[in-house]
This record gives structure tokens, C-alpha cells and sequence, in this order.
């Protein structure tokens, strides 16, 4: 199964290293990051692991909850949480799944099987607070991902959500951003009281609104 932008994330039951969750009733109100690694006991994994750990304070802030899910048992996940405190400077803060039957892994289409046949590859789903499936990315095993992407990206959706603006290639919060073009000028002038540079009639960049 292939879920897809605009997709309402599907729901599942699963065991976890902070115990038996609903996935929607776990998410709350709150913004989700699901993630899939190949396997416990792995480098480039226990990397990513510690890091999405250190993010903590930068998911608060951003209203996010973060969750990670790979094909081994629940005793496995939990003697390798000790090995990623150790090694990464951070103690686990967030759940991981145990799918030993593949059964997320499947819902979500976790396994790509000309790349493995068995275990999961780096996939990442962004859910919004009406379970909406908002960012999908899929990295190859052997490359660790780009969490900080991660974040701007959730930095420009809650940003778009709120304002009729769009942003520009390699966009960080704080620098300009651009006013959709089915924003009439007119209009324009009332939403965007700080004005705006027009490159072109389509391409007009305006400050970040919540500046
Ligand atoms: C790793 O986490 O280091 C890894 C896992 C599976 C395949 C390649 C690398």
C-alpha cells in the first residue's frame, strides 16, 4: 500500500518501547513524525536515533511528537535504547515501535523489496493534527537522514497554514517567503501590510509574516 500526501495517516495498534499504543489516540492534537529504520544495533540507525532524541526541545517547541518503528522485537529496542544513550549523549524520549509481524511496516508501505526484501528502509511521515499525511520521504539505508529537513519542512507547513504564502527553495524561518499567486495585488495589500518585492507578476516576496 502507497500512502500518499493528503492521505488521513492509517491507524494501527502496536507495542512500543513506552508500552501498547493507538497510533491516532497516541498522536492527540499534536503534529507526528513516523519514521522507519532498518534494524536495531546498526551505526548509521543508533546516529539517527540519538539525534531525533537531542531534537526533543525543537519538536516541543513546534508541537511535534516523534516516533520510530523497525521490523525487531520489543527486548531488542530495549537493551539497544542503553547502547544509544551511551554512544549519542542522549537517553531514548520517544517511542519505538516493535512490528516483528510487519503489519505497520505493510500498512505504510515501510519495506521496498527490490532494495530489501526483509527489513524496512528509511521512510518519514510528517502527520498534522487532523491526521493528515503532510511530508513523505524515503532514504536509502545506507544514508542516515537529514532530521533538520525534517523540522524546516514542519517550519513551512505550520507556516502556510496560517498565511496565503509559499516558500522559496532552501527557505529557513525568518527569510522572506512568497505571496501565492491567487492572491490578487489588491489583496495583497491588506494581507501583506510590510509590502512585497515583485520579481515577476507570480513570483512576489514578502517578510515573514509572523515577524
Ligand atoms: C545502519 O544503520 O548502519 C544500516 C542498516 C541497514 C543497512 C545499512 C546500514
Amino acid at each position: 500500500m502507497s500512502v500518499q500526501l493528503g492521505d488521513i495517516a492509517p491507524d494501527f495498534e502496536a507495542d512500543t518501547t513506552d508500552g501498547h499504543i493507538g497510533f491516532h489516540e497516541w498522536l492527540g492534537d499534536k503534529w507526528g513524525i513516523l519514521f522507519s529504520h532498518p534494524r536495531d544495533f546498526t551505526p548509521v540507525c543508533t546516529t539517527e536515533l540519538g539525534y531525533v532524541a537531542r531534537l526533543k526541545p525543537e519538536f516541543d517547541k513546534r508541537n511535534v511528537k516523534a516516533i520510530g518503528l523497525s521490523i525487531d522485537p520489543l527486548d531488542s529496542h530495549k537493551k539497544w535504547a542503553a547502547d544509544i544513550g551511551e554512544t549519542q549523549g542522549t537517553a531514548l524520549n520517544f517511542p519505538i515501535i516493535a512490528d516483528p509481524d510487519r503489519a505497520v511496516a505493510k500498512l505504510y508501505g515501510m519495506i521496498h523489496p527490490k532494495h530489501d526484501e526483509v527489513y524496512t528502509v528509511r521512510t518519514v511521515f510528517v502527520v498534522d493534527p487532523a491526521k493528515k499525511i503532510r511530508l513523505t520521504i524515503t532514504y536509502p539505508q545506507t544514508a542516515g537522514r537529514n532530521f533538520d529537513e525534517i523540522l524546516r519542512v514542519i517550519d513551512s507547513l505550520q507556516l502556510t497554514d496560517g498565511y496565503s504564502v509559499s516558500t522559496p527553495v532552501n527557505w529557513k524561518p525568518g527569510e522572506d517567503v512568497i505571496i501565492v499567486p491567487s492572491v490578487t495585488d489588491e489583496v495583497a495589500k491588506t494581507k501583506f501590510p510590510k509590502g512585497w518585492k515583485a520579481l515577476k507578476p507570480y513570483l512576489r516576496l514578502t517578510p515573514d509574516p509572523r515577524n
